[in-house]
Formats: structure tokens, C-alpha cells, sequence
């Protein structure tokens, strides 16, 4: 397959964090407009600069910090949505969270989710993506945070605002201590999502299904480490968030060849594929794909099938993915 084909190919992604998609030349315009000095999270080449996970999630909540109104993020969402558009993605979900904007105060995030919005649909007019939105809590911010967090996603809960997960440190805490928050989402009609299985083994993924009783999950790979489990996601339909680059990125595996993927997938679990945090893993949708084709062969069959169990496991409403399925069938 030819690059620009692979470029071409209609594409779902389901996991992708806002603030995580920020192209570094983004962020330091804005840190340049207000005068702040940011410098140390960038390489020479102008990148993000990190050298593992935990300094990482560091670099992204100080690239965050220069973002700290409702049109910042009109911007940013702008700008995200550009990025994904010459990837081939027609549509996306994207993680919010409230943490960052409006400090989880409910006024403050309803005008920081309508400039969002507003961005989104000004990128439907312009460039034919669909997005909708996710709220996230963060694992290692507690879960008297997320408490506050997934009232602000219920609040706002409707036609955009499709669902609520929680992404951060999984080594922190447990998936026990956010049964509320899941609850309360899930009572006002939020479809549900829980990163596990990145840092965590199967347990975390295990403990997350039990606990949570999310649709999806993000990332999950590690579920390979337990055969079992693999069977039991595959029975229950769970769909894993997979985001290949940034895993190799992140060092879990040592290059798309040794990523998982494909055999869970052989092994009848619903995959889809995404890019995470596409700047801060050197990726794009086209990379992933790329990729994903050097190290499997998968050809356009293959990424046509997946796009489509993607898009069956997309949050939105029935019109919306009727919309997309068209755009998926050419
Ligand atoms: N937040 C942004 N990217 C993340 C990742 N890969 N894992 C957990 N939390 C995140
Ligand atoms: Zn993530």
C-alpha cells in the first residue's frame, strides 16, 4: 500500500486526548502570547521532551498550563482537528477533561465545552471531520476529583458529550474508588470508557471491567498476558482502544512487529486504532497505519473492516454513525 493511499483510507479514532494532540508549535505560540517560559519541555528539535511515562504525564500538565481559557481551546481543538483531517480520521472522539478546563467548577466547563463545540462544528463545516467528546478524570488526581469531574460531564451530558472515562496514572489508587463517578455518568446517559492495561497487567484490566463495567477499554493490551482474559473480552465484545505508537513510544513494546495487536485481534477481541497523544509519540492516524501494514501486511480490507468496528463502537447517535458509515463505504 502506497502512502498516499494509506493517507486516503477513511478512518474512526476513538481515543485521543485534546490537550495530548497539541502540536509542540502550538503550545509555544501560546506560551510565547503570555510571555512564559515553557522552554524545558521541548527537545532541540522543537518536540515534547520526556523520558518516560511519569515524566511524561509531567510534560503534558505543563504543556497544558498555558491553556487556560475557553478560547485557547477553541484554538486548540482547531488546530487538533486540522492534524486528524489530513490523516484520513472523518471521525474522532476526543478526551476532556475538566481538571484542566475550568478547574472542574460546572460554569466554568460549560463555557469551556461550548467553545469547544463551537470549534468542532466550525471543523464539520470546513473540513468534514465529526467529532464528539468524552469526559476523562484523571487516576492520579483521586477520586475526590473525579467526583467533581463527573458531575460536570452529567451536567453536560447529551448530544456531543457522548461519554466519561479516566485515563492517568494507573498504578495510583484503584478502578473501587471510582465506582461513583462511573455511576453517576452512567446514570445521566454517558457511554463508558476506562484506560487499563497499559501500565497494569491483566488485574488492572480485570479490576476495571469488574468494577466499572466499561464498553471499552483504553489500551488493554496487556490483556495478552492472560489468555483467559483475552477470551473473556472477546465473549463480552469489549472493545480495546489500542494505540500501537504509543506503546512503542512509551517503551511497552519494542516496535509494531512486537505489539499485540493482531493477535488479539486473531483471537476475536474487537481492536480499533488510535493515536493517544499523537505529537508527544511522534504519530498520526496515517503512521499508525502505515505501520500497522509494514509489521502485519494488513491491507485495505483490513483497516476497512476495523474502521467499521470502530465506528460500531463509537459513542454517538444512531443518525451520526449512519452519516459516517457512508463515508466509510466510498
Ligand atoms: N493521558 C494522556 N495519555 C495517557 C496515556 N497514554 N495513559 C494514561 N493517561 C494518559
Ligand atoms: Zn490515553
Amino acid at each position: 500500500m502506497k502512502e498516499k493511499g494509506v493517507r486516503e483510507l477513511p478512518k474512526v479514532e476513538l481515543h485521543l486526548h485534546l490537550e495530548g494532540a497539541a502540536p509542540p508549535a502550538f503550545i509555544r505560540g501560546l506560551a510565547a502570547e503570555k510571555k512564559e517560559d515553557i522552554s524545558g519541555i521541548f527537545d532541540e528539535q522543537g518536540g515534547y521532551a520526556w523520558r518516560d511515562f511519569w515524566h511524561f504525564l509531567k510534560v503534558y500538565e505543563a504543556a497544558t498550563s498555558v491553556l487556560r481559557s475557553p478560547e485557547d481551546y477553541h484554538r486548540l481543538t482547531l488546530a487538533v482537528l486540522e492534524e486528524s483531517a489530513a490523516s484520513g480520521v472523518v471521525y474522532g472522539e476526543t478526551f476532556l477533561s475538566p481538571d484542566f478546563c475550568g478547574g472542574r467548577d460546572p460554569g466554568a466547563w460549560r463555557e469551556y465545552l461550548h467553545a469547544i463545540r463551537e470549534a468542532a462544528d466550525q471543523a464539520e463545516r470546513q473540513m468534514g471531520i465529526t467529532l464528539r467528546g468524552i469526559v476523562t478524570c484523571i487516576r492520579h488526581f483521586g477520586p475526590e476529583k473525579a467526583r467533581e469531574t463527573a458531575i460536570c460531564a452529567a451536567e453536560t451530558a447529551g448530544d456531543w458529550l457522548v461519554g466519561f472515562g479516566i485515563a492517568g496514572d494507573e498504578t495510583v489508587g484503584a478502578p473501587k474508588d471510582f465506582a461513583w463517578s462511573f455511576d453517576c455518568a452512567r446514570e445521566a446517559g454517558l457511554r463508558l470508557t476506562a484506560h487499563a492495561g497499559e501500565w497494569g497487567g491483566p488485574e488492572s484490566v480485570r479490576a476495571a471491567l469488574t468494577d466499572l463495567n466499561p464498553e471499552r477499554i483504553g489500551h488493554g493490551v496487556r490483556a495478552i498476558e492472560d489468555l483467559a482474559l483475552v477470551d473473556e473480552l472477546a465473549e463480552r465484545g469489549t472493545v480495546l482502544e489500542v494505540c500501537p505508537g504509543s506503546n512503542v513510544s512509551l517503551g511497552l513494546y519494542r516496535d509494531f512487529r512486537a505489539h499485540p495487536i493482531a493477535e488479539l485481534d486473531r483471537r476475536g477481541v474487537k481492536v480499533t486504532i488510535s493515536t493517544d497523544d499523537p505529537p508527544f509519540f511522534h504519530t498520526t492516524m496515517a503512521r499508525e497505519y502505515q505501520e500497522l501494514h509494514r509489521a502485519f501486511d494488513w491491507d485495505e480490507g483490513q483497516f476497512g473492516r476495523i474502521a467499521r468496528q470502530s465506528l460500531d463502537a463509537a459513542f454517538c447517535d444512531a443518525d451520526t454513525k449512519a452519516r459516517i458509515a457512508k463515508l466509510l463505504e466510498g
